[in-house]
């Protein structure tokens, strides 16, 4: 018996020129085709979009077991790394030892057949991350989840870690999820009838987070530079393709930072992690733009390049209502624009991605910083090609006296906000924060076009199986 070989990647193996050395690989088999005295396998590991080939002499084999490589079963393979005469690959491998650990009945293993719809795959989230389109997304996904990391711990950013369970509607953002121990048939009431939360796990009503941006804000007020990366959950009943009820979110909050500022790091931001991923995933990518969508790498290359248009939403509204197009919600100053308008902006009218500032008070949340003409705030959204709105941020209203009064006019609960109200009474500075929708992000870089595949198990209305 040979000495056990270390498993080796065959991301690895494939780039290797070390040849006519003895390799260990495991991995699910993709397909197994020919049956004389010579077959081939296609192992894939998920470590690459690429498979290795594995060149079995049928003869030194049990033929049963060979009989269970097919695809989709598991397999170990032993043998000698060697140059590859063949097509499409450097190296090869010649089998000596091959171990099946499970075999997948070609009768019934849902992905047997190639081609599926999107939509299939979804009903199958168990499987999907075995095809070539999930492995490549899910790779992309991980590495700007690192560049994230990387980018704010380089800039001397801490990440802090903001709860995901929360006592405030931090922002009106949308429908929150009720967190509760109580019986869902008999809860406690209190005098006027009402769910009595007081006796509830938490001594009051809570709910999951929409945004760890008031959290973050404290953070800032202390630690001048910070970011949080988490789970955000947002009950809004929308069945499109960018929303999700449970998105991850990146919100760096800045001490010192004005909009102008802002809007900088936003800038840098999205262009380091579109440069990370053409830096770092060039395979990936280089399928999905023949897969999935024929501009992709183009339109990468051109985001990094190009100096994003900034202006206002005043002339961004003045811009649509001044088009040729008529839209399916009519514009004027004072609607909040949706993704047609965006996109209008984006694609037909500036042909790069555009950061709008300063919109209409009324349509943002409390904390945003007031301008003097007394209608609009030091909002900014950055809007991206095929996604619409893709950041969303703000300079902070420091003034204590500005702030409570929007508190007031907006009817929020004071008493749930008593220590974000306490950062603008002790040592109040400027500072400023955005938050970049995670999933949204990786729909840009992959080209998917619907953002339920680009979350290994999405959470949407009606969906929460996996
Ligand atoms: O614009 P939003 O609601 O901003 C905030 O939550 C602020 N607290 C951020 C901040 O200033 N720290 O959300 C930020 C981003 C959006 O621009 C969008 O990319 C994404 O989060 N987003 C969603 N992504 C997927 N599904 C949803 N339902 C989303 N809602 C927002
Ligand atoms: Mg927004």
């Amino acid at each position: 018996m040979m000495e056990k070989l270390k498993q080796s990647k065959v991301a690895a193996l494939l780039k290797s020129t070390d040849y006519d050395r003895m390799v260990n690989v495991k991995g699910w088999a993709r397909a197994h085709r020919g049956s004389g005295k010579i077959s081939f396998i296609a192992l894939n590991d998920g470590s690459v979009i690429h498979n290795i080939q594995i060149v079995v002499e049928r003869d030194n084999f049990n033929q049963e077991m060979l009989k269970g490589i097919t695809n989709g079963a598991g397999i170990s393979v032993s043998g000698k790394l060697v140059q590859s005469m063949g097509k499409g690959q450097n190296v090869e491998i010649v089998a000596t030892e091959i171990v099946l650990y499970g075999t997948a009945d070609q009768e019934l293993y849902p992905l047997q057949k190639k081609g599926h719809s999107m939509e299939f795959l979804r009903s199958i989230a168990h499987l999907r991350p075995r095809t070539n389109t999930f492995g490549a997304v899910l790779r992309i996904r991980h590495a700007l989840a690192f560049a994230i990391h990387k980018y704010y711990n380089d800039r001397g950013f801490y990440y802090l870690h903001t709860p995901i369970i929360t006592g405030s509607d931090a922002e009106g953002a949308g429908e929150m999820f009720r967190v509760t121990t109580l019986d869902p048939v008999k809860p406690p009431l209190n005098e006027s009838g009402e769910v009595d939360y007081k006796e509830d796990f938490f001594g009051k009503a809570t709910n999951l987070t929409v945004s760890g941006q008031l959290e973050g804000e404290l953070g800032a007020t202390a630690l001048s530079l910070i970011y949080t990366f988490g789970p955000t959950f947002r009950a809004e009943n929308s069945n499109t393709p960018r929303h999700l009820a449970e998105f991850w979110m990146i919100e760096p909050e800045m001490a010192f930072y004005d909009i102008q500022d802002n809007m900088d790091l936003a800038e840098d931001f999205l262009k380091y992690l579109v440069q990370y991923a053409l830096d770092h995933c060039i395979d990936d990518l280089t399928f999905l733009n023949n897969m999935i969508d024929k501009g992709l790498l183009e339109r990468l290359k051109s985001i990094v390049e190009v100096k994003y248009e900034r202006l206002t939403y005043t002339e961004a509204i003045a811009i649509l209502e001044n088009s040729e197009r008529t839209f399916e919600f009519p514009v004027s100053w004072g609607v909040d624009l949706q993704s047609e308008h965006e996109r209008y902006l984006v694609e037909q009218h500036f042909k790069k991605p555009v950061i709008l500032t300063d919109y209409p008070r009324d349509i943002k949340a409390f904390y945003m910083k007031q301008n003097d003409d007394g209608k609009t705030v030091r909002a900014m959204d950055v809007l991206f090609p095929t996604i619409g709105e893709i950041i969303g941020g703000s300079q902070r209203e420091e003034n204590l006296e500005r702030l409570m009064q929007r508190i007031k006019e907006m009817n929020i609960a004071e008493e749930t906000l008593w220590w974000y109200i306490e950062t603008r009474k002790y040592g109040t500075v400027p500072h400023s924060g955005f938050g970049l929708g995670f999933e949204r992000m990786v729909q840009f870089v992959t080209g998917m076009k619907n953002i339920r595949d680009v979350i290994p198990f999405p959470r949407t209305p009606n969906n929460a199986e996996f």
